[in-house]
């Protein structure tokens, strides 16, 4: 990093780049690599970064390259020839926030720099990782979605367990701050009395006992304890080759501030795996292909379902919510009868669907749709309380 770019004041660079720039800056956690600056997501946020084009100006920083005193921070901008070049610029019009970590993302340093960005009006998304229950709590008595919704128990005693189990006799247990399918557990009432299907050490394990007792004690060791933890409805998913299916679908807000559909992703589950995680031996297929396989002449009308009901869900999470939001990734489901189950909706959405083939093309247009949505309520912001 040469110096001098450190050392050039921020408010000749500001009037080096157009007044209709529009400055993008990808919040994240560092690492101490200069060829791998943001660690695993070092190529992530190189694909997103290299996809800006004017007006839009885009780079990753870190709360370390905040400087409030000059209203400046040290952004890493992706160059085309793949090296990293750091730069002081002035703050960002608009803060993506793509810090990885729940616990880094929910501390009080990060609170008190987000809220910060707000006090100085810089738009904000997304404020920071969901968890299950606060979606559940929002959407299950939503009028447009919650039908929806599995029927879930948030923070389950053994009455509320065995009521469920009773009910749908397969029920999901999960953690409501987990994710990539860590700490599930698919429980199933059978006439020898509770079966449970975990992921442990790499492999699916499944285990018998005999009593609801057991079965909590055997939860709450897994757990530490049943708070924290949701147990939901489990839906009977339609399949391809006999393996269970769901969908990935990856939104972003547009240029009108509209919800857009940015490129969904089929996901079969692996042999024996409860859930359809790629990590977890599943496969990544294209929708159209998962549901032509599942049900035939049907499938089209399905997939519109499916990107109607998905702008719907999130159209609803966004009411709910008391901060911006601008980019989802939901967990859909579809079960034989041909009904649409939300299971999870991801703040910070990965991007392994736009690995497949078909949808790489999806992936980058997914990019540019967000970045012309930042232009967008950047524009709004500067119209309002100009710097
Ligand atoms: N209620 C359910 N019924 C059937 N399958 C489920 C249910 N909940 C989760 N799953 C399966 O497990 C996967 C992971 O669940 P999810 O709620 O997305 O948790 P995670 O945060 O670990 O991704 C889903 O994509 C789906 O395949
Ligand atoms: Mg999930």
């Amino acid at each position: 990093m040469p110096p001098s770019s450190l050392r050039r004041p921020a408010r000749s660079l500001r009037a080096r780049l157009a007044s209709k720039t529009c400055l993008v800056g990808i919040l994240t956690n560092g690492t101490k690599d200069a060829s791998a600056p943001f660690g695993s997501r070092t190529s992530l946020l190189r694909d997103i970064l290299s996809v800006a084009h004017a007006p839009i100006v885009a780079f990753a920083f870190t709360p370390k390259d905040v400087q409030w005193s000059t209203r400046t921070v040290v952004g890493t901008f992706a160059l085309p020839d793949g090296q990293w070049h750091r730069s002081r610029v002035p703050l960002p019009d608009v803060v993506y926030n793509r810090i990885a970590h729940r616990d880094a993302d929910h501390s009080p340093a990060m609170i008190a720099l987000k809220t910060r960005f707000l006090r100085l009006r810089v738009p904000f998304f997304n404020w920071c990782f969901f968890r299950k229950s606060d979606i559940i709590r929002k959407l299950a008595t939503d009028a447009v979605v919650g039908a929806h919704i599995p029927d879930t128990v948030i923070d389950p005693r053994p009455s509320s367990l065995h009521h469920l189990l009773r009910t749908y006799r397969t029920v999901y247990v999960k953690p409501s701050s987990g994710s990539l399918g860590k700490g599930i557990v698919r429980v199933s009432q059978t006439n020898k009395g509770y079966t449970l299907r975990l992921r442990s050490g790499g492999q699916n394990v499944m285990r018998t006992v005999p009593t609801i007792n057991r079965l909590w004690h055997v939860l709450t060791r897994n757990h530490a304890q049943m708070r924290g933890t949701i147990v939901q409805q489990g839906i009977r998913l339609m399949t391809v080759e006999d393996q269970p299916v769901d969908f990935r679908v990856h939104l972003v807000r547009d240029e009108k501030n509209n919800w857009a559909i940015g490129g969904i992703g089929a996901k079969k589950a692996g042999k024996g795996s409860i859930t359809t995680h790629i990590r977890n031996g599943g496969t990544l297929l294209t929708p159209e292909f998962a549901l032509w396989s599942a049900f035939g002449d049907k499938s089209e009308r399905l997939f519109n379902e499916l990107k109607r009901t998905s702008i719907a869900i999130s159209e609803r999470i966004a009411h709910h919510s008391r901060h911006h939001i601008a980019e989802l990734g939901l967990d859909i489901g579809i079960d034989a009868q041909q009904r649409l189950w939300m299971f999870e909706a991801n703040a910070k959405p990965g991007r392994s669907i736009f690995k497949h083939p078909a949808l790489k093309e999806d992936g980058k247009r997914t990019t540019a749709l967000l970045f012309a949505h930042c232009a967008h309520i950047a524009r709004l912001r500067k119209r309002r309380a100009p710097r």
